[in-house]
């Protein structure tokens, strides 16, 4: 079988560093709790859960003396708060493209703008960014826009990892919908870019396409429905421990990205594998 990995894909340097931040801070025998699962990737929570890196869901969950680890979706200002109010040590690793959103949602918010996210609700990084502004609204679907009402400014930003293309389709049906005065700035992270457009190059070289990474990894997600809109045949895969063999069936040639949160052990342990098919 022919195998061709994406070019790039797998860990970005914001989920890199939170990994390492992590690794690092457990190293040094410090007790450490991640707000949440680190990163999306249940294999990587697994291997720092075996290292000593505990998972608190909420601040609350967190003992006096303990480091809180912050995740690469970042969180809103009032956790910060409230670990320092607690004298909480807050080991930060919010991705600097992550912070850079943050920082342009609260600008928008300060100048004036009704603040809209378009992204998935529920995702961290976005509950994060509507934290930056009060009154932000966030867009998932065409059905949300009703909610714009009246006639403020809008200042428009997207979740880091979201399509390009889903992101304008929303800007153009928000100013089609009557709300032209808008500030739209992109923000979306350029390594997911990168990932799309290898992953997008790949489809037209193989007959079926491997994504790899947590079922709950936005990103992936994306990645996998962008291959299978080529019409390629396409797996969202956690690990080679998901591969079946019907999977390569009369197919030659495989083609394997990953999202964000997989990291390169996940991928060489599939491509080795799959090189012996
Ligand atoms: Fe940061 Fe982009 Fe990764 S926003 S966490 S570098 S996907």
């Amino acid at each position: 079988m022919k195998v061709i990995v994406a070019n790039p894909c797998g860990f970005c340097a914001g989920v890199r560093r939170a990994v390492q931040l992590a690794e690092r801070s457990l190293g040094q025998g410090r007790e450490v709790y991640s707000l949440g699962p680190l990163i999306h990737s249940p294999q990587v929570v697994d291997r720092l859960r075996d290292q000593g890196l505990h998972v608190a869901q909420t601040l609350e969950e967190v003992p006096d003396g303990a480091a809180v680890l912050i995740r690469s979706h970042g969180e809103g200002p009032q956790v910060f708060a409230d670990a320092q109010r607690r004298g909480l040590e807050v080991i930060d690793g919010t991705c600097v493209l992550v912070r850079r959103a943050q920082n342009i949602v609260q600008q928008l918010h300060e100048d004036g703008c009704q603040v809209v996210i378009v992204g998935d609700p529920h995702h961290p990084e976005v509950r994060a960014l509507l934290a930056h502004a009060p009154s932000a609204i966030c867009l998932n679907d065409q059905a949300d826009i009703p909610k714009l009402t009246g006639h403020s400014r809008l200042g428009i930003i997207s979740q880091t990892t979201y399509s390009p293309a889903a992101f304008e389709q929303m800007v153009d049906l928000v100013i089609s919908a009557g709300h032209a005065d808008a500030r739209v700035v992109n923000t979306i992270c350029q390594a997911t870019q990168a990932r799309r457009q290898a992953a997008l190059a790949l489809t037209k070289q193989v007959d079926v396409m491997f994504v790899l990474g947590g079922q709950h990894s936005a990103n992936t997600a994306r990645l996998a429905e962008l291959c299978l809109a080529q019409g390629v045949s396409t797996y969202h895969l956690e690990s080679w421990q998901q591969f079946r063999d019907s999977y390569v069936q009369g197919k030659s040639a495989a083609g394997v990205t990953a999202g964000a949160s997989t990291p390169d052990w996940i991928i060489q342990e599939f491509v080795s594998n799959l090189f012996r098919k």
